[in-house]
């Protein structure tokens, strides 16, 4: 077992491609309400969790609903790939406009591997190139997210690193 420390007011982004585990791995160590998922909101803005073109609409509501959940002092999980620059950027700063400490939780699993979940799963469709691109900006990603403004940094490689993981708050 390996305890990930994270600042009891958090704004904890995990940061994987698709299939890594990030879902799973919120389910297990966070509260139901904690966690924000992007597949969630874009259901809840456009009925479908993998309408990409609802994502502008879906992102602009998780966002909202993290400020509030900032001001209001609760921890909050945000369950989204968060593989490109930018998005990363919009979190780090909403964290910093309510004085919560932005931690990143990376899930780095191979590619095949989570392809080949990818390929099991009734609920994904997207193909191949999807996953290469999202490994791409993983990788670009890792060494930047220090310099990016997250104050922690946890990267966990490999399934047994994940599985291994539980979340201990500091107060
Ligand atoms: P997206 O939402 O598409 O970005 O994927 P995700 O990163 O949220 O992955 P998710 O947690 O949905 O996991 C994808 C699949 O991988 C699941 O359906 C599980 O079958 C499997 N899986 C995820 N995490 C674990 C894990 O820790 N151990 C094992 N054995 N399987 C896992
Ligand atoms: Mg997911």
């Amino acid at each position: 077992m390996t305890e990930l420390t994270v600042p009891a007011l958090s704004l904890v982004v995990l940061v994987g491609i698709s299939g890594s585990g990030k879902s799973t791995f919120a389910q297990r160590n966070f509260a139901p309400s904690q966690v924000l998922s992007s597949d969630a909101f874009r259901a809840m803005v456009a009925d479908d969790e993998n309408d990409q073109s609802a994502s502008a609409a879906a992102f602009d509501a998780l966002h909202y609903v993290a400020g509030r959940r900032l001001a209001g002092g609760r921890l909050t999980v945000i369950d989204a790939t968060n593989v490109q620059d930018h998005a990363r950027a919009g979190l780090v700063a909403l964290a910093r406009a309510h004085d919560v400490l932005p931690v990143a939780i990376v899930l780095d699993l191979p590619e095949e591997e989570c392809w080949a979940r990818t390929e099991r799963r009734p609920d994904r469709s997207f193909g191949r190139g999807v996953l290469g691109r999202q490994s791409r900006d993983l990788r670009r990603s890792i060494k930047r997210l220090s310099r990016e403004g997250f104050r922690t940094v946890h990267v966990l490689h490999g399934l047994e690193e994940i599985e291994a993981a539980t979340i201990r708050p500091q107060r």
